[in-house]
This record gives C-alpha cells, sequence and structure tokens, in this order.
C-alpha cells in the first residue's frame, strides 16, 4: 500500500508556483492577487479561509479576505460581487461556501465574472469543463486528479466508482475522469444517497473516491484488494484535541487501507491539493489578465 501523500504533493507544486510568482515580479509583472469573501462564523469555513490566506502568503500572492456578519443581505453581497468584478487588482476571488440561508447561493454564483471566478463555480465554467474546454476546475476536483498524475497512477479503462453526487465534487470528478486523456478514460459509476447497495458497485471498482460527507462509510469489505481510494471527508468529529474536534473521512481507513494500492490519509490527502489547486487557478486568471 503507498499512502497518497498530498502534503507533500502540494509542497512540491507551492515551490513551482512560488518560482513563477518571482519571476513575474522580477520581470516588472503584478503579483497575483486572491481575494474571498467570508460571511458568518461557520467554524470550518473560518480555518479554509485561513489556510487559504497563509498558502497566498506562502507563494508570494497578495490575498484580501472581505468578513461580514451572517446577517448580511444578499443585494449587499452582489454590490461587493460587483466591485471586486471590476477590481483590476484582484485577479480571482472566491464565496466561501455554505453561506447562510438567507441568501440565494446560486445568485451569488453566477454573479461571479467567469474570468475571476477562480473556484469553478460558475455555470460557464461548469459547461466549460463538461464539453472539455479550458476552464477554471473547481479546486477539489481539480486536486484529486493532479494527485493521481503526480503518483502516475493508471486511470484508462479503469472502472472509478464516485460516491456523492455534489456539484463541488461528484458531479465534475466523474465528468473530468470520463473524459478523453492523459488522468482520464475511466468508466465511471456515480452513487448517491438514493443508491441501492452501494457495495455492489464499490466491489467492482478499481478507483472509489469518497465524497459523502459520512464519516468511516467506505467498509472494508465494500473494497477489493488492489483498489485506489480516494477520501474526500473532511467531517469535524468531537476528539480529546486542543480544538475539540478532529477531521474524520469518509473512508474506515485502518480497515481499507491495508486492502489498497494507493490510498489517502485524512488529513494530509486531498485537503493540501484543493488549495494548491486554488492557486493554480489564481495563476492562471492572473496571467489572463496580464495579457
Ligand atoms: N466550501 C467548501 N469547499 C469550498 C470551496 O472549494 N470553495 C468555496 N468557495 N467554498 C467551499
Amino acid at each position: 500500500m503507498i499512502l497518497l501523500d498530498g502534503k507533500q504533493t502540494a509542497d512540491h507544486i507551492k515551490r513551482e508556483i512560488a518560482a513563477q510568482v518571482e519571476s513575474i515580479v522580477a520581470n516588472g509583472g503584478k503579483r497575483p492577487h486572491l481575494a474571498a469573501i467570508l460571511v458568518g462564523d461557520d467554524g470550518a469555513s473560518q480555518t479554509y479561509v485561513a489556510n487559504k490566506e497563509k498558502a497566498c502568503a506562502q507563494v508570494g500572492f497578495k490575498s484580501t479576505v472581505f468578513r461580514f456578519p451572517s446577517d448580511t443581505a444578499e443585494d449587499f453581497l452582489l454590490g461587493k460581487i460587483d466591485y471586486l468584478n471590476h477590481d483590476d487588482d484582484v485577479d480571482g476571488f472566491i464565496v466561501q461556501l455554505p453561506l447562510p440561508k438567507h441568501i440565494n447561493e446560486q445568485n451569488i454564483i453566477n454573479a461571479i465574472s467567469p474570468d475571476k471566478d477562480v473556484d469553478g463555480f460558475h455555470p460557464i465554467n461548469v459547461g466549460k469543463m463538461v464539453l472539455g474546454l479550458p476552464s477554471f476546475v473547481s479546486a477539489t476536483p481539480y486536486g484529486i486528479m493532479a494527485l493521481l498524475e503526480h503518483y502516475n497512477i493508471e486511470t484508462k479503462g479503469k472502472h472509478c466508482v464516485v460516491l456523492g453526487r455534489s456539484n463541488i465534487v461528484g458531479r465534475p470528478i466523474a465528468n473530468l475522469l470520463s473524459q478523453k486523456g492523459n488522468v482520464g478514460d475511466c468508466t465511471v459509476t456515480v452513487c448517491h444517497s438514493r443508491t441501492v447497495d452501494i457495495a455492489s458497485y464499490t466491489l467492482q471498482a478499481d478507483i472509489i473516491i469518497a465524497a459523502i460527507g459520512v464519516p468511516q462509510f467506505l467498509k472494508e469489505d465494500m473494497v477489493t484488494e488492489g483498489a485506489v481510494v480516494i477520501d474526500v471527508g473532511i467531517t469535524r468529529v468531537p476528539a480529546d484535541t486542543k480544538s475539540g474536534f478532529k477531521l474524520a473521512g469518509d473512508v474506515d481507513f485502518d480497515r481499507v487501507a491495508p486492502k489498497c494500492s494507493y490510498i489517502t490519509p485524512v488529513p494530509g490527502g486531498v485537503g493540501p491539493m484543493t488549495i494548491i489547486s486554488l492557486l493554480k487557478n489564481t495563476l492562471q486568471a492572473a496571467s489572463h489578465h496580464a495579457i
């Protein structure tokens, strides 16, 4: 069993991005600038945004975080998005999800200019991604693809079973892996909460992507010998730690790992790759704006 070390892979890519940024700046170019909008006080969202800020600093990006209270009106947020769409100093920005219930998330996503939508959530970017056209690919699926590529994992002709059909992970990764290409050419099955007998599918899988948000859902008797398992789960569960919680994946790691050819740990697997992908999208956005 080989551990797919997302932290080490992400650090490697971070160094490459940092070198590119230094070269852009040395040649008189502008430092890439990522902005984030954070509404409310959800603990997980605050941590994710803080991690994104830290990663920006590590590669030499400028970053700005706009924090608003949980009772912020949708119209106010739309105004802020309009401002960022037109701010030439900002290359890309994200609105951290989930948003408070009174705000319609799709209205917010639709308002982001597609050429600054480094989360790849705007329908134009999703549509382009599905057609295999150049686009911003959302960070988690992009990170999973980069991890599979980094470890030279064969995907051609393999059966990949995706657990989960979210717009952020399940749907896009299923689509990307089914496309022609180096990391791709898979036969893909998408399982979800209404699937009957999920194990009957996972037992046929060469590659399993677990993205359902149910801690330890994937058990040893649901996986065949030699499978590649990618765990996207990051549920916070109570624990005897300083923060009072720990991150739990969707895979019963201790029992599943011995059966796998490759497996991602949680934390340190997909998570760091996700942040790197956001940085890659921002660098791409900056290069477009520099032309
Ligand atoms: N919430 C959970 N994942 C993400 C993400 O990738 N981007 C944004 N904006 N919010 C999220």
